[in-house]
This record gives C-alpha cells, sequence and structure tokens, in this order.
C-alpha cells in the first residue's frame, strides 16, 4: 500500500512538473485529435517494443530541445502507436517509427536519416512556407553558397506560379523552392522568357520547359539531385525514387589508385558533357567500396568498375569489357539505353528466392564473423540435434535412445517458447497501458534497467 501511495504521490508531481513546463517532447494521446489543429507539430509515432524507436527516443528529445531553443514554432510530440492505434491509423501509421510533420491538412513524412540534424533540418523546411522569397541579389548569393540545388520562380502573377506552388507544398519534403524577380538574379542569368522555373546547380542553370519535360512536379523531382554525386545506400534509395537509372563508378577512396580516379572522372565528365543526353534517364555518381553493391546484387562487382542500377525492377548493367575511354562509357550507357545491353538480376519469382536464401546466409555468416562461438552454438546445436535425430532414427535398434532425444528437443523448444510468451505477454501489457502516466513510469523503468548496464560499461 505504501509503495502504492508513493507512486501516486511522484505521478501527480510528475504531472503538477509536466503541467508547468511542457516538456520540450510532449506525450501525445488520443485528445490530440482535436488538440493539434492550430499548431505544427512533428510526431513520432512509435511501438514500445520496437528497437529503432527506442534508438530514436534520445534523439527525438535533442530534437524537441533543439526546435524549443531555436524559437520554432513547430511543437515536437510522440505517441504510442499502439496504445493509440485508431489514431495512429487515421495519420497512415504503417511501421515504427514513422516521423509526421502535421501542419494544417497536410501531412509530411520524413524519410531521411536519424539524425537530430537531419530532422531539424526537415522541420525547419516544411514548417516554413512552401516558397520563400528572395529579395536581392546578396540573399541570392547566400541561398546559393547554402544549397548545392537551388529552384527559382522568377516573374509575376501568373498560372505557371499556381503551378509552382502547388508543386512547392508538395516536394518541400526533398528540397527548398524559391521565388525571385529577374533584378535579384546575377548578370550572368539571361532568361529568354518569363515567367520562368529555374535550377541553379552544378555552376550553371537549367530551365523547365513544360512542352519537352512533361508535368513541373516530375521535371523537380528529377532535378532535384546534383548532376553527380557521392552516392550512399540511402542516397540510392533516393535517387531510385525518381525513376530514373543510376550509373555508378564502385571505387575504393582510401586506396586511390589511378584507376579508381580515372573512373571516377570519367563518370563525372560524361555527367557534366552529356547532359543533354543522359540526364532525362540517368543519375550519376561514385560509390566508395563495393559492399552495398555487392549485398544488392548478390554478387561480387570487382573494385573499381562502372554500375548501372534500375532500382524500380532491381535490373542492373556490367559493361562487357573494362571501360577504358570515355567514348567506351558513352556507348556502354547508350547500349543501356537502347536495350541492347544483357540485363543481370530483376525482381521475378527466382530473384525474390535467391534473395531469401542470400539475407539468410549473410546473416549466418556475419553471427560467424562476429562470434564464431555463438555461430557454432545457434547454428551448429540444431544441426548436432537433427544429425543425433536421424542417427537415432536411422539406427533405432532399442527405443530409449530416440525417447532422451526427444526429451533433449522437446526441453529446448519450450525454452524458446516460454522466451517468447513472455515478450508477448509484456507488449500486451504495454498496448493494454492507457492512461499516459502510466506509460511514462513504463518508459522510467527501461531507463532504470538500463543504467546499471551503461555503467558497468563505463
Ligand atoms: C527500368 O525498369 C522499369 C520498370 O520495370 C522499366 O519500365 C524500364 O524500361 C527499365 N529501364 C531499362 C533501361 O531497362
Ligand atoms: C545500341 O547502342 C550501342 C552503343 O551505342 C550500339 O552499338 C548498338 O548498335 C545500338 N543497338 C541498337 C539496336 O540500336
Amino acid at each position: 500500500m505504501a509503495a502504492l501511495r508513493a507512486s501516486l504521490l511522484c505521478g501527480v508531481v510528475a504531472a503538477l512538473l509536466s503541467s508547468a513546463a511542457p516538456a520540450v517532447v510532449e506525450d501525445l494521446d488520443d485528445t490530440f485529435k482535436d488538440t493539434r489543429v492550430n499548431d505544427i507539430w512533428l510526431v513520432d509515432f512509435y511501438a514500445p517494443w520496437c528497437g529503432y524507436c527506442k534508438k530514436l527516443e534520445p534523439i527525438w528529445q535533442e530534437v524537441g530541445a533543439e526546435l524549443k531553443t531555436s524559437g520554432s514554432p513547430v511543437r515536437v510530440g510522440k505517441m504510442d502507436a499502439t496504445a493509440y492505434s485508431g489514431m495512429a491509423s487515421e495519420f497512415g501509421v504503417r511501421g515504427y517509427p514513422t516521423i509526421k510533420l502535421l501542419k494544417g491538412d497536410l501531412a509530411y513524412n520524413y524519410k531521411g536519416p536519424r539524425t537530430k540534424d537531419d530532422i531539424v533540418e526537415f522541420a525547419n523546411r516544411v514548417a516554413g512556407p512552401a516558397v520563400r522569397a528572395l529579395p536581392s541579389k546578396q540573399m541570392f548569393e547566400h541561398m546559393m553558397n547554402r544549397h548545392d540545388v537551388l529552384f527559382v520562380y522568377v516573374g509575376g502573377v501568373s498560372p505557371l506560379k499556381e503551378k509552382y506552388n502547388d508543386v512547392a507544398s508538395e516536394l518541400i519534403v526533398y528540397t527548398y523552392f524559391f521565388s525571385a524577380s529577374e533584378e535579384a538574379l546575377p548578370e550572368s542569368v539571361t532568361l529568354p522568357e518569363l515567367p520562368a522555373v529555374v535550377v541553379f546547380k552544378d555552376g550553371a542553370y537549367f530551365t523547365y520547359d513544360e512542352y519537352e519535360e512533361g508535368s513541373l512536379s516530375s521535371w523537380v523531382n528529377k532535378e532535384r539531385f546534383q548532376g553527380y554525386l557521392q552516392i550512399d545506400g540511402f542516397t540510392l534509395y533516393e535517387l531510385g525514387e525518381t525513376g530514373k537509372l543510376v550509373a555508378i563508378a564502385v571505387i575504393d577512396e582510401k586506396d586511390p589508385t589511378e584507376e579508381s580516379g580515372r573512373l571516377k572522372t570519367l563518370i563525372q565528365r560524361v555527367a557534366k558533357e552529356y547532359r543533354e543526353h543522359f540526364n532525362r534517364d540517368f543519375h550519376f555518381g561514385h560509390m566508395d567500396g563495393n559492399d552495398y553493391i555487392n549485398s544488392l546484387i548478390m554478387g561480387e562487382v570487382t573494385v573499381p568498375s562502372v554500375i548501372i542500377l534500375n532500382t524500380s525492377n532491381e535490373q542492373y548493367f556490367l559493361p562487357s569489357e573494362s571501360i577504358e575511354t570515355m567514348e567506351q562509357l558513352v556507348q556502354f550507357i547508350n547500349s543501356v539505353l537502347n536495350g541492347s545491353a544483357q540485363a543481370y538480376g530483376g525482381d521475378g519469382i527466382i530473384q525474390r528466392l535467391k534473395r531469401i536464401a542470400f539475407d539468410a546466409k549473410s546473416t549466418i555468416m556475419s553471427v560467424f564473423r562476429s562470434s564464431p562461438l555463438l555461430g557454432c552454438f545457434l547454428f551448429g546445436l540444431p544441426l548436432g540435434v537433427i544429425s543425433l535425430m536421424c542417427y537415432g532414427i536411422c539406427t533405432a535398434e532399442s527405443d530409449d535412445g530416440s525417447d532422451d532425444i526427444d526429451a533433449l528437443k522437446r526441453e529446448g523448444m519450450t525454452d524458446e517458447e516460454e522466451e517468447e510468451e513472455e515478450e508477448a505477454e509484456e507488449r500486451q501489457r504495454a498496448a493494454e497501458l492507457e492512461g499516459p502516466e502510466e506509460g511514462a513510469d513504463d518508459d522510467e523503468d527501461d531507463v532504470r534497467e538500463k543504467d546499471p548496464e551503461e555503467k558497468k560499461t563505463d
């Protein structure tokens, strides 16, 4: 009873404290739907049992603190999506954690890297106006220095401007949008026609042409990257979303042999000099090391080499001979474009089966690599049991032997089942908790459990 009273008291004190000064991250419940309307919210929809959510938790606190101290109008919250599943599905939450910025009727998904800086940048960008004005030459130059890719609407009121505003309010999740009068642009920029939508990047500028490029939104989507990029797994995913193919020099940056540097330069030059030909269909860049590509194609590419990926259907293309000159590279890219190059991979049923086997194999390999003993135990024991069973069945002369083995097997299984049941119970308990205070208590428990471990490692 005393313990109960003490914990009740704690709850009351905590509630008082939290009402006095709203936390940097607010715990949201199902009243959120009504209370949110007048504010811009950045919300982490989490599940208590999800590992990635736990990893995000401290970062989320930092995001909350930073947005608060910088005076941002964005309020930061988190919602247990398993406790308020109705609300979560109303907001279209499918996985955990899901990060959304809610602004009036619009909900913007955050898909970038889960670091404080990236999330704060996203919140500031999306919470601000969809189109930002560049009133002067100085301002334009300032923004040019800050951003690698700059979309600018130039001109007065027009149907194109309306379209631009619409596109901006949708694609602000990816990039900034600006508007300027012609006077604010550098003198070197000459536009044949106004109004115009222009993208400044790669030390040049390109104008949107409705008749050649199709819809403004697909043009923006394809132009929102620099002509040449250093590519990692995340950028590759983003590039793939534009529907273009990605031509990559796979190189080793730590050991810049002449060959690696040469291939990188070749791809860079093709990206620039053949922009007219290939920009519509290709992104260009280089990737450091072949680990990522190898796991993607379930094979091994040599370093350095060139590979072209079609992320829409998971096909890839390799040059039939090693590439020495720019002509060879251009020819290779042309052959992919006109369909004469041999395609590998794909997303057919055989490839999918191969993917399952490949993933299983690499999981096993990584366990063995990080701790061989555990690997032997995890995979060796079941194998041993199975072979013993087979042996027992094949050579069964007396019942005793095989009974023992069965007993062993049953014990092993029940252990696992019990563990799983415990976990499931925990989840259920977590899901059944209704009051936010209780939820908060739960979180504190987690922290307390972790603390001693951390101290030990220190
Ligand atoms: C890439 O994949 C898409 C989707 O299947 C397909 O329509 C397109 O033709 C492919 N491109 C090339 C060059 O194979
Ligand atoms: C496709 O392009 C390659 C490289 O430019 C060329 O050699 C080949 O003849 C072309 N094939 C077709 C069918 O156009």
